[in-house]
């Protein structure tokens, strides 16, 4: 399981940090920022495209597309990024990255641990419709807590409700996302 490894490798990137900085809580993933972009963005993303459609221009001709997870393994991946949104979920709720924050901060990373467990069952049962609905409902959970707490610095144009977008190539930052988006 990739993911976990990186959590480790990212514990022990913090556990070498925390030598030179012992005063304050060592955030596990880096700032609320960083492990948004790095962790949360692209785990929501396996989620959300693993199951759509589209029309696409074939020769000129419009095709319609459908996609799911077929095998056990591709079911799997998708029930681990569930899995893995609800562990960021928890994490959070640490000091680490709920301290300073509002008393409703442990409320929103909360709907975020339930939505999880509605969407791995959504995965176990490999049922691409309910993966989709819960899907909708994990970027309620995300856009939510946006909404009370905005990115400080957002690009020119992007609104909160753009923050966690999905997005058609889940390498771009926000900054490119908008970027490209804004150029069609
Ligand atoms: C408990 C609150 C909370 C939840 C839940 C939450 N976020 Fe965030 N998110 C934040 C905060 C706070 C920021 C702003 C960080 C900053 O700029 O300091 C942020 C920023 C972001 C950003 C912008 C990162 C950047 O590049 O600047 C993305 C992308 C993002 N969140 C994705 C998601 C996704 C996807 C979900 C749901 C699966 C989600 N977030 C759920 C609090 C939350």
């Amino acid at each position: 399981m990739k993911t976990d490894i990186r959590i480790i490798a990212g514990a022990l990137a913090t556990l070498a940090l925390a030598g030179c900085n012992q005063s304050e809580e060592v955030p596990p993933l880096g700032t609320a920022q960083q492990m948004m972009a790095q962790e949360m963005q692209p785990t929501a993303e396996i989620f959300w495209g693993s199951v759509g459609s589209a029309s696409e221009l074939v020769d000129g001709e419009p095709v319609f597309r459908e996609w799911q997870p077929e095998t056990d393994a591709e079911w799997e991946e998708v029930r681990a990024a569930a899995q893995h949104l609800g562990e960021l979920g928890e994490m959070l709720m640490t000091p680490a990255y709920a301290e300073g924050r509002g008393e409703d901060w442990n409320a929103y990373a909360q709907g975020l641990v339930d939505v999880s467990a509605d969407a791995q069952q959504a995965a176990i049962a490999q049922d691409p419709e309910a993966v989709f609905e819960v899907g909708g409902t994990i970027y309620s959970v995300c856009s939510a807590c946006h909404r009370m707490y905005p990115p400080e610095e957002l690009p020119e144009g992007v609104t909160v409700d753009d923050v966690a977008q999905p997005r058609p190539n889940e390498d771009l930052t926000l900054e490119e996302y908008t970027e490209e988006r804004d150029a069609d």
